[in-house]
Formats: structure tokens, sequence, C-alpha cells
């Protein structure tokens, strides 16, 4: 019987601050799941990070503790290839080639680029517009067949998918072209303040948002603060944002199902019910702070452990470019 191989996974997020709870479940927790099923690729996005200004002193030390923070969450570099994006040279490299590939008229259309230079007004820089481009680069460089990625990000993939296609039928099979992996588990998480709007770390309000690394009686009074309904039933519904938020997070934590969650909270009042999330969550989230801890207090394993990740996505990552530039005719 022929093996089947295992499909690569790559995604990566961006180190401009602490992960959220919304990171962790929708994101950085599946990831450490699919470990043993794929070969998995994950990656500190540095290069997309500088699209929007950065202190340099402040951007160095987050990338450090996301890195700090991707090995507490249990990526393990043993199976996965973890690394920083700016330190594998392919990244920058492989995006130039592809936006020369991409049309001005594709990368207009990116509903990203057009929220953030309406935010970022001052600062519409080339990078903002040809951030998709890095972003197939990042993904067609590892033969990527399946990338996790959010709803925010989905566009961005299907242009990859175009860019790769264009590609290829110019010059034949040189990419593999990706699908989506939406996980069995993790949605989006909102805010605890706004349950309309998605968790952010750059949130004005500090109840809104649950950082990874929030102390355990944080944790529980954020929930405790949680805005819900002026209804009394722990159950999904439309309508019912900031329940059908707790109910997600509480399911993603503890594994329950949102009807065995309806069955529990049954007569109970929604006192009883955010308690109950904000302890689970503290629950899950306190080996993670722990694990961070001691990562950040031994800088130097630290820095052994996404050099080797660098070394191992360059020698992956360099087999594509080396294809890359011989289809387009540059002198080997
Ligand atoms: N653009 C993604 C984000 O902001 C991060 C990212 C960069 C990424 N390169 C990627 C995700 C490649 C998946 C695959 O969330």
């Amino acid at each position: 019987m022929e093996q089947q191989k295992k499909k690569v996974i790559l995604s990566g997020i961006q180190p401009t601050g602490i992960f959220t709870l919304g990171n962790y479940i929708g994101a950085v927790k599946n990831w450490a799941t699919m470990q043993d099923e794929f070969h998995c690729a994950y990656m500190l996005a540095d290069l997309h990070a500088i699209t929007v200004r950065q202190d340099p002193k402040a951007f160095r030390e987050q990338t450090l503790s996301c890195c700090a923070l991707l090995l507490a969450c249990g990526l393990d570099p043993e199976k996965s290839v973890v690394f920083i994006q700016s330190q594998v040279p392919a990244h920058a490299e492989l995006s130039w080639i592809l936006s020369c590939y991409t049309q001005f008229g594709e990368l207009s259309r990116m509903t990203q680029f057009k929220d953030k230079s309406a935010r970022h007004a001052d600062n519409v820089n080339a990078g903002l517009f040809t951030y998709p481009s890095l972003m197939a680069a990042d993904i067609l460089l590892y033969q990527a067949d399946l990338v996790p990625v959010g709803a925010d990000q989905k566009q961005h993939l299907e242009l990859t998918r175009d860019i790769a296609n264009r590609f290829n039928g110019i010059y034949g099979n040189v990419f593999k072209v990706p699908d989506g992996y939406i996980p069995k588990v993790g949605a989006r998480i909102m805010s605890l303040a706004d349950p309309t709007k998605k968790m952010s770390k750059s949130d004005d309000n500090p109840n809104a948002c649950i950082s990874i690394l929030d102390k355990p009686e944080v944790i529980v009074k954020k929930f405790k603060r949680a805005v819900t309904d002026s209804d009394m039933e722990v159950c999904y519904r439309e309508g019912k944002d900031g329940i059908n938020n707790l109910m997600t997070i509480y399911s993603a934590v503890t594994g329950l199902t949102l009807d065995q969650i309806t069955a529990d909270f049954a007569g109970r009042g929604y006192g009883d019910f955010k308690t109950a999330v904000g302890e689970a969550v503290a629950e899950e989230l306190r080996p993670i702070r722990e694990a961070y801890d001691r990562f950040m207090s031994d800088r130097a394993s630290l820095e052994a452990c996404y050099h080797q990740g660098a070394e191992r996505a360059a020698r992956l990552a360099e087999r594509t470019m080396q294809k890359v530039k011989k289809k387009v005719g540059f002198i080997l």
C-alpha cells in the first residue's frame, strides 16, 4: 500500500504584540495540534509588520516575546519549522519576483489594503500595497498544501492561488497551489466589551481583550465584566453576541459542545457562567504563561531555537528559489 505523504502546512502571525486569547484560540492552539498530522512551518511575519511604523527597540523585544510565546503554546521546534521571516532572505527575494506577476488592479482590490490605508493615511507605503505578494512568497516558497488563515486573510490566499496558477501557466509546474484550511475548532473570538467587534490587542478598552499572559485574577475579572444581553439563558442564538462569544471560548478551552454547555448551565445565571469561563481560561493559560517565563529567562536557548528554525526554513525555501530563478531566466 502506498503511504500517503504528510501534507505541508504554513502559517504566520505578525509579532506586533503579545497574542490575545483570540490569536490563541483562533490560530496558535490549532497550529500546535496539527504538528503530528502535517509537516508544519510557522513564521513570525516581521517583514509584514513593518508596513506599519514600528519602534525598533520595542519591535525587537516583541518579536522575541512572540517567539517565546509560540514555543510556550506548544509549537515544538523538533516537529515543526518555527522561524522569523526576516531571517530567511528568500521571502523578500521571491516577493520581488512575484510582485512582477501580480497586477496593480488585483492589489488595489484588496480590502485589507483599503482599510489599512484609510486607517494609516499618513503612511500609505508601497509595502502596504504589495503585502499580498510577500504573503504569496511565504506560502509558495514552502510548497504548502494548506494554509490556516482567518477570514480577514482569505482574500490574500485567493490572490496567492491566482499568482501561483499564473506563474505555473507560464513556466510549468513550479508552485503547489495551496488551499485554505479551516480548522475543526477555533473560531473568531470577539471583544469582551463589544462582541460585534473582533478581539484586538490594540483595543483602547483594557477589558475588551484577554492577553495570553494576563494573570488568572485579571482574566476572571475581565470575564465577569464581559458585556452580554439582558436575557438569562446560556444558549447560542442569533442576537446573543456576547453569550455566543463566551460559549465559543468555553467550548474551545473545555472541549464541551455548545449543547453540553447549554445543558450544564440551564437554570443558572450569567454570573455563574462568566465565572466558569473566566476560571477555565485562566487554567488553560496558566501553563503557557509559566512556560513563556522559562523561555524568556533563557535567551541563549531561545536564540538557538530561532536560528535553527531559520536555517531549516532557508534550506527548504532555497529549493523553490532555485527553480524559480531558473525558470525566470536568471543566471545561476
Ligand atoms: N498576513 C497574515 C496576518 O496578518 C500573517 C501572514 C504573513 C501569513 N504571511 C503569511 C499567514 C502566510 C498565513 C500564511 O494575519
